[in-house]
Protein backbone atom coordinates (compact mmCIF):
# COMPACT_ATOMS: atom_id res chain seq x y z
CA UNK A 1 0.00 0.00 0.00
CA UNK A 2 1.22 3.56 -1.01
CA UNK A 3 2.24 5.41 1.98
CA UNK A 4 1.28 9.22 2.25
CA UNK A 5 3.57 11.69 3.90
CA UNK A 6 1.04 14.86 4.76
CA UNK A 7 2.49 18.41 5.78
CA UNK A 8 -0.07 21.33 6.90
CA UNK A 9 1.17 24.98 7.40
CA UNK A 10 -2.09 26.90 6.86
CA UNK A 11 -2.41 28.99 10.27
CA UNK A 12 0.11 28.39 13.25
CA UNK A 13 0.24 24.84 13.14
CA UNK A 14 3.41 22.84 11.75
CA UNK A 15 1.61 19.21 11.08
CA UNK A 16 3.00 16.11 9.62
CA UNK A 17 1.00 12.26 9.50
CA UNK A 18 2.03 9.69 7.73
CA UNK A 19 -0.96 7.27 6.21
CA UNK A 20 -1.23 4.39 4.48
CA UNK A 21 -4.33 2.66 3.69
CA UNK A 22 -6.75 4.65 5.94
CA UNK A 23 -4.29 3.99 8.76
CA UNK A 24 -2.19 6.62 10.70
CA UNK A 25 1.66 5.18 10.88
CA UNK A 26 2.65 8.64 12.67
CA UNK A 27 2.52 12.48 13.06
CA UNK A 28 4.39 15.09 14.92
CA UNK A 29 2.41 18.99 15.76
CA UNK A 30 4.62 21.69 16.74
CA UNK A 31 2.62 25.02 16.95
CA UNK A 32 3.48 29.21 17.32
CA UNK A 33 0.53 29.60 19.24
CA UNK A 34 2.25 31.26 22.18
CA UNK A 35 4.27 33.41 20.29
CA UNK A 36 0.68 34.92 18.70
CA UNK A 37 -1.04 35.14 22.23
CA UNK A 38 -0.01 38.55 23.05
CA UNK A 39 -0.91 39.68 20.05
CA UNK A 40 -4.98 38.50 20.44
CA UNK A 41 -4.21 36.66 17.00
CA UNK A 42 -2.44 35.10 14.62
CA UNK A 43 0.63 37.31 12.91
CA UNK A 44 1.15 35.63 9.70
CA UNK A 45 5.03 36.92 9.35
CA UNK A 46 5.18 35.10 13.00
CA UNK A 47 3.54 32.28 12.31
CA UNK A 48 5.66 31.78 8.45
CA UNK A 49 9.16 32.00 10.39
CA UNK A 50 8.14 29.35 12.89
CA UNK A 51 7.09 26.76 10.02
CA UNK A 52 10.01 27.79 8.46
CA UNK A 53 11.75 26.12 11.42
CA UNK A 54 9.58 23.59 12.66
CA UNK A 55 8.68 21.59 9.26
CA UNK A 56 11.77 19.45 8.71
CA UNK A 57 11.97 18.41 12.14
CA UNK A 58 8.46 17.80 12.11
CA UNK A 59 8.79 15.04 9.10
CA UNK A 60 11.61 13.19 10.66
CA UNK A 61 9.83 13.29 14.25
CA UNK A 62 6.84 11.88 12.24
CA UNK A 63 8.81 9.56 10.02
CA UNK A 64 10.51 8.51 13.42
CA UNK A 65 7.55 7.34 14.97
CA UNK A 66 5.82 5.34 11.78
CA UNK A 67 9.31 3.54 12.51
CA UNK A 68 10.02 4.23 8.17
CA UNK A 69 12.33 6.23 6.46
CA UNK A 70 12.28 8.79 3.79
CA UNK A 71 12.88 6.25 1.11
CA UNK A 72 9.05 4.01 2.07
CA UNK A 73 7.62 7.35 1.42
CA UNK A 74 5.31 7.10 -2.19
CA UNK A 75 3.81 10.48 -2.36
CA UNK A 76 3.61 14.05 -0.55
CA UNK A 77 0.33 15.74 -0.34
CA UNK A 78 0.66 19.01 1.45
CA UNK A 79 -2.12 22.20 1.95
CA UNK A 80 -1.94 24.41 -1.05
CA UNK A 81 -4.60 26.81 0.97
CA UNK A 82 -6.64 28.04 1.80
CA UNK A 83 -5.17 29.30 4.61
CA UNK A 84 -2.83 32.41 5.42
CA UNK A 85 -0.43 33.07 1.96
CA UNK A 86 3.07 33.29 3.55
CA UNK A 87 2.11 30.20 6.28
CA UNK A 88 0.74 28.06 2.72
CA UNK A 89 3.55 28.89 0.54
CA UNK A 90 6.32 27.16 3.28
CA UNK A 91 4.76 23.54 3.65
CA UNK A 92 3.59 23.80 -0.07
CA UNK A 93 7.72 24.85 -0.76
CA UNK A 94 8.33 21.95 1.29
CA UNK A 95 6.25 19.60 0.25
CA UNK A 96 7.72 20.02 -3.22
CA UNK A 97 11.33 19.49 -1.90
CA UNK A 98 10.65 16.09 -0.70
CA UNK A 99 8.67 15.23 -3.59
CA UNK A 100 11.56 16.51 -5.82
CA UNK A 101 14.06 15.34 -3.96
CA UNK A 102 12.26 11.63 -3.29
CA UNK A 103 10.94 10.82 -7.05
CA UNK A 104 7.52 10.69 -5.92
CA UNK A 105 3.77 12.75 -6.98
CA UNK A 106 3.04 15.20 -5.16
CA UNK A 107 -0.70 16.28 -4.44
CA UNK A 108 -1.38 19.68 -3.58
CA UNK A 109 -4.51 19.63 -1.21
CA UNK A 110 -7.80 21.96 0.42
CA UNK A 111 -7.04 22.12 3.69
CA UNK A 112 -11.06 21.74 4.56
CA UNK A 113 -11.23 18.26 2.67
CA UNK A 114 -8.32 17.19 5.23
CA UNK A 115 -10.46 18.26 8.23
CA UNK A 116 -13.20 15.85 6.20
CA UNK A 117 -10.65 13.26 5.58
CA UNK A 118 -9.11 12.91 8.94
CA UNK A 119 -12.16 11.14 10.53
CA UNK A 120 -11.30 8.30 7.89
CA UNK A 121 -8.14 7.39 9.88
CA UNK A 122 -10.82 6.82 13.20
CA UNK A 123 -13.81 5.57 11.88
CA UNK A 124 -13.22 3.77 8.43
CA UNK A 125 -13.99 4.92 5.32
CA UNK A 126 -16.49 7.49 4.36
CA UNK A 127 -20.30 6.33 2.97
CA UNK A 128 -20.89 7.21 -0.30
CA UNK A 129 -22.90 10.43 0.76
CA UNK A 130 -22.84 12.69 3.56
CA UNK A 131 -23.71 15.77 4.82
CA UNK A 132 -20.31 17.62 6.93
CA UNK A 133 -20.20 20.49 8.79
CA UNK A 134 -17.18 22.19 8.72
CA UNK A 135 -16.04 24.75 11.41
CA UNK A 136 -12.66 26.13 11.77
CA UNK A 137 -11.43 29.60 12.63
CA UNK A 138 -11.54 31.09 8.63
CA UNK A 139 -14.51 28.57 7.77
CA UNK A 140 -17.91 27.22 8.75
CA UNK A 141 -19.72 25.05 5.76
CA UNK A 142 -22.59 22.75 5.18
CA UNK A 143 -22.15 20.52 2.45
CA UNK A 144 -22.96 17.46 0.87
CA UNK A 145 -19.84 15.19 0.29
CA UNK A 146 -18.96 11.98 -1.73
CA UNK A 147 -15.69 10.24 -2.11
CA UNK A 148 -13.90 13.25 -1.73
CA UNK A 149 -11.71 12.31 -4.53
CA UNK A 150 -14.27 12.28 -7.51
CA UNK A 151 -17.39 13.49 -6.07
CA UNK A 152 -17.69 17.35 -6.42
CA UNK A 153 -18.55 18.79 -2.94
CA UNK A 154 -21.92 20.86 -3.04
CA UNK A 155 -21.84 23.81 -0.68
CA UNK A 156 -25.79 24.23 1.28
CA UNK A 157 -24.26 27.20 3.15
CA UNK A 158 -21.61 28.98 4.38
CA UNK A 159 -21.38 31.62 6.71
CA UNK A 160 -21.92 35.58 5.10
CA UNK A 161 -19.82 36.92 8.19
CA UNK A 162 -17.40 35.36 10.80
CA UNK A 163 -17.13 31.72 11.12
CA UNK A 164 -18.02 30.01 14.16
CA UNK A 165 -13.96 29.71 15.51
CA UNK A 166 -13.77 33.41 14.60
CA UNK A 167 -16.54 34.22 16.72
CA UNK A 168 -15.38 32.22 19.95
CA UNK A 169 -11.91 33.43 19.12
CA UNK A 170 -13.25 37.31 19.48
CA UNK A 171 -15.61 36.94 22.50
CA UNK A 172 -13.07 35.54 24.67
CA UNK A 173 -11.10 38.28 23.67
CA UNK A 174 -13.64 40.41 24.91
CA UNK A 175 -14.45 38.23 28.02
CA UNK A 176 -10.53 38.84 28.52
CA UNK A 177 -9.88 35.32 28.04
CA UNK A 178 -6.65 33.84 26.02
CA UNK A 179 -6.36 33.00 22.75
CA UNK A 180 -6.96 30.75 21.20
CA UNK A 181 -10.29 31.34 22.39
CA UNK A 182 -12.29 28.97 21.43
CA UNK A 183 -10.39 26.35 24.14
CA UNK A 184 -10.86 29.16 26.53
CA UNK A 185 -14.42 29.60 26.34
CA UNK A 186 -15.19 26.16 26.76
CA UNK A 187 -12.75 25.40 29.57
CA UNK A 188 -14.56 28.87 31.39
CA UNK A 189 -18.17 27.69 30.42
CA UNK A 190 -18.36 24.80 32.04
CA UNK A 191 -18.76 26.90 35.03
CA UNK A 192 -21.62 28.83 34.11
CA UNK A 193 -25.25 28.50 33.38
CA UNK A 194 -25.79 28.17 29.28
CA UNK A 195 -29.80 29.41 30.14
CA UNK A 196 -28.38 32.60 32.09
CA UNK A 197 -28.74 34.80 29.04
CA UNK A 198 -30.81 34.51 25.58
CA UNK A 199 -28.48 35.35 23.17
CA UNK A 200 -29.93 35.77 19.38
CA UNK A 201 -29.66 32.66 17.68
CA UNK A 202 -28.08 34.02 13.78
CA UNK A 203 -30.63 33.17 10.87
CA UNK A 204 -32.90 31.74 12.28
CA UNK A 205 -36.57 33.03 11.28
CA UNK A 206 -39.15 31.29 8.60
CA UNK A 207 -37.26 33.70 5.44
CA UNK A 208 -33.63 33.21 6.25
CA UNK A 209 -31.52 30.65 4.27
CA UNK A 210 -31.51 27.54 6.30
CA UNK A 211 -27.90 25.99 5.61
CA UNK A 212 -26.49 29.96 6.16
CA UNK A 213 -24.78 31.10 8.95
CA UNK A 214 -23.66 34.58 10.23
CA UNK A 215 -22.01 34.73 14.12
CA UNK A 216 -21.25 38.82 13.46
CA UNK A 217 -24.32 39.89 15.06
CA UNK A 218 -24.42 37.01 17.68
CA UNK A 219 -20.88 38.69 18.68
CA UNK A 220 -21.87 41.85 18.56
CA UNK A 221 -25.25 40.82 20.93
CA UNK A 222 -22.46 39.53 23.81
CA UNK A 223 -20.22 42.53 23.62
CA UNK A 224 -23.87 45.26 23.66
CA UNK A 225 -24.39 42.75 26.80
CA UNK A 226 -21.36 42.90 28.78
CA UNK A 227 -20.78 47.13 27.87
CA UNK A 228 -24.39 47.25 29.81
CA UNK A 229 -22.68 45.57 32.86
CA UNK A 230 -21.60 49.41 33.12
CA UNK A 231 -19.15 48.81 36.58
CA UNK A 232 -20.30 45.78 37.59
CA UNK A 233 -18.36 42.71 37.37
CA UNK A 234 -19.05 40.70 33.63
CA UNK A 235 -20.24 37.20 35.07
CA UNK A 236 -17.50 35.70 32.51
CA UNK A 237 -18.61 32.11 33.32
CA UNK A 238 -22.34 32.79 32.44
CA UNK A 239 -21.47 34.81 29.30
CA UNK A 240 -19.13 32.36 27.78
CA UNK A 241 -21.78 29.18 28.29
CA UNK A 242 -24.48 30.87 27.17
CA UNK A 243 -23.11 32.32 24.13
CA UNK A 244 -21.55 28.61 23.86
CA UNK A 245 -24.44 27.29 23.57
CA UNK A 246 -26.03 29.78 21.12
CA UNK A 247 -23.26 28.58 18.89
CA UNK A 248 -24.03 24.62 19.39
CA UNK A 249 -27.12 25.43 19.26
CA UNK A 250 -27.31 27.31 15.91
CA UNK A 251 -24.88 24.73 14.08
CA UNK A 252 -26.62 21.66 15.09
CA UNK A 253 -30.09 22.85 14.48
CA UNK A 254 -29.09 23.67 10.66
CA UNK A 255 -26.99 20.49 10.51
CA UNK A 256 -30.16 18.19 11.08
CA UNK A 257 -32.15 20.21 9.17
CA UNK A 258 -29.59 19.63 6.20
CA UNK A 259 -29.10 15.68 6.95
CA UNK A 260 -32.98 15.59 6.76
CA UNK A 261 -33.97 17.71 3.63
CA UNK A 262 -31.78 15.61 2.25
CA UNK A 263 -32.57 12.30 3.09
CA UNK A 264 -28.67 12.32 4.47
CA UNK A 265 -27.85 9.32 7.58
CA UNK A 266 -24.39 10.48 8.21
CA UNK A 267 -23.27 13.96 9.40
CA UNK A 268 -19.69 14.27 9.37
CA UNK A 269 -18.89 17.67 12.48
CA UNK A 270 -15.48 18.47 11.57
CA UNK A 271 -12.75 21.50 12.55
CA UNK A 272 -11.32 23.28 15.41
CA UNK A 273 -14.36 23.84 16.56
CA UNK A 274 -16.01 20.66 16.54
CA UNK A 275 -12.98 19.95 19.36
CA UNK A 276 -15.94 21.86 21.83
CA UNK A 277 -17.35 20.26 24.02
CA UNK A 278 -20.79 21.37 24.48
CA UNK A 279 -20.99 21.55 20.27
CA UNK A 280 -20.03 17.96 20.33
CA UNK A 281 -22.55 17.06 23.05
CA UNK A 282 -25.73 18.72 21.14
CA UNK A 283 -24.62 16.70 18.18
CA UNK A 284 -24.55 13.44 19.99
CA UNK A 285 -27.82 14.20 21.67
CA UNK A 286 -29.83 15.39 18.37
CA UNK A 287 -28.47 12.54 15.87
CA UNK A 288 -28.96 10.10 18.20
CA UNK A 289 -33.01 11.63 18.55
CA UNK A 290 -33.06 11.99 14.74
CA UNK A 291 -31.58 8.62 14.10
CA UNK A 292 -28.36 10.29 12.19
CA UNK A 293 -25.35 8.69 12.63
CA UNK A 294 -22.76 11.09 14.25
CA UNK A 295 -19.42 11.43 13.03
CA UNK A 296 -16.83 13.19 14.59
CA UNK A 297 -13.12 12.79 15.11
CA UNK A 298 -11.32 12.79 18.65
CA UNK A 299 -10.79 16.62 19.35
CA UNK A 300 -6.83 16.73 18.73
CA UNK A 301 -7.71 15.32 14.97
CA UNK A 302 -10.29 18.52 14.83
CA UNK A 303 -7.93 21.10 15.02
CA UNK A 304 -4.94 21.34 11.80
CA UNK A 305 -2.67 18.92 11.91
CA UNK A 306 -0.47 16.81 9.36
CA UNK A 307 -2.28 13.40 9.43
CA UNK A 308 -5.09 15.12 8.38
CA UNK A 309 -3.30 16.35 4.64
CA UNK A 310 -1.54 12.57 5.10
CA UNK A 311 -5.08 11.32 5.21
CA UNK A 312 -6.73 13.31 2.15
CA UNK A 313 -3.51 12.53 0.43
CA UNK A 314 -3.98 8.65 0.84
CA UNK A 315 -7.71 8.83 -0.29
CA UNK A 316 -6.28 10.57 -3.87
CA UNK A 317 -3.76 7.97 -4.40
CA UNK A 318 -6.15 4.96 -3.79
CA UNK A 319 -8.24 6.63 -6.29
CA UNK A 320 -5.58 6.91 -8.78
CA UNK A 321 -5.76 10.50 -9.00
CA UNK A 322 -3.34 12.35 -11.34
CA UNK A 323 -1.01 13.95 -9.06
CA UNK A 324 -0.09 17.77 -9.19
CA UNK A 325 2.96 19.29 -11.19
CA UNK A 326 5.66 20.72 -9.19
CA UNK A 327 5.25 24.55 -10.31
CA UNK A 328 1.51 24.46 -8.53
CA UNK A 329 0.76 27.82 -6.87
CA UNK A 330 -0.98 28.20 -3.39
CA UNK A 331 -4.83 29.57 -2.79
CA UNK A 332 -5.05 31.52 0.21
CA UNK A 333 -8.35 31.89 -0.31
CA UNK A 334 -10.03 28.52 -2.60
CA UNK A 335 -13.38 27.63 -2.28
CA UNK A 336 -13.58 23.88 -0.99
CA UNK A 337 -14.71 22.09 -4.60
CA UNK A 338 -12.72 18.90 -3.97
CA UNK A 339 -9.42 17.39 -2.40
CA UNK A 340 -7.40 18.27 -4.89
CA UNK A 341 -7.36 22.40 -4.60
CA UNK A 342 -6.54 22.57 -8.87
CA UNK A 343 -8.38 18.92 -9.62
CA UNK A 344 -11.55 19.44 -12.01
CA UNK A 345 -13.71 19.90 -8.86
CA UNK A 346 -12.16 23.64 -8.37
CA UNK A 347 -13.41 24.94 -11.93
CA UNK A 348 -16.84 24.07 -11.04
CA UNK A 349 -18.26 27.12 -10.01
CA UNK A 350 -21.97 25.48 -9.87
CA UNK A 351 -22.14 24.47 -6.40
CA UNK A 352 -25.31 22.30 -7.16
CA UNK A 353 -24.59 19.31 -8.37
CA UNK A 354 -25.67 16.24 -7.13
CA UNK A 355 -23.34 14.16 -5.18
CA UNK A 356 -22.74 10.29 -5.30
CA UNK A 357 -23.27 7.83 -8.02
O1 LIG B 1 -9.55 24.09 12.25
P1 LIG B 1 -8.67 24.99 13.00
O2 LIG B 1 -7.58 24.39 13.82
O3 LIG B 1 -7.93 25.95 12.02
C1 LIG B 1 -8.15 27.15 11.49
O4 LIG B 1 -9.27 27.52 11.11
O5 LIG B 1 -7.11 27.81 11.35
O6 LIG B 1 -9.63 25.88 13.91
C2 LIG B 1 -9.16 26.80 14.83
C3 LIG B 1 -10.37 27.40 15.50
C4 LIG B 1 -10.02 28.58 16.39
O7 LIG B 1 -10.91 29.62 16.10
C5 LIG B 1 -10.24 28.01 17.78
O8 LIG B 1 -10.64 29.01 18.72
C6 LIG B 1 -11.35 27.01 17.53
O9 LIG B 1 -11.03 26.42 16.30
N1 LIG B 1 -11.39 25.99 18.59
C7 LIG B 1 -12.43 25.82 19.42
C8 LIG B 1 -12.07 24.81 20.32
N2 LIG B 1 -10.81 24.38 20.00
C9 LIG B 1 -10.41 25.11 18.93
N3 LIG B 1 -13.61 26.48 19.47
C10 LIG B 1 -14.46 26.11 20.44
N4 LIG B 1 -14.18 25.17 21.37
C11 LIG B 1 -13.01 24.49 21.34
N5 LIG B 1 -12.74 23.56 22.26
Amino acid sequence: MPTVLGIETSCDETGVGIVADGVLLGDALATSMDEHARFGGVVPEIAARAHLHAVTPMVRHALDRAGIGFGDIDAVAATAGPGLATAVQIGLAAGKAYALALGVPLYGVHNLAGHAAVDVLEHGPLPHRCVALIVSGGHTSLLLVGDLAHDPVVHLGDTVDDAAGEAFDKVARLLGLPYPGGPAIDRVARDGDPAAIAFPRPMKGPNDPPYRFSFSGLKTAVARWVEQRGDRAVPVADVAASFQEAVADTLTRKALAACRDHQVDTLLLVGGVAANSRVRALAEQRCAAAGIHLRVPSPRLCTDNGAMIAAVGDILVRANVAPDRLDLGADPSAVLHGALLHGPGARTTGTQRPVGR
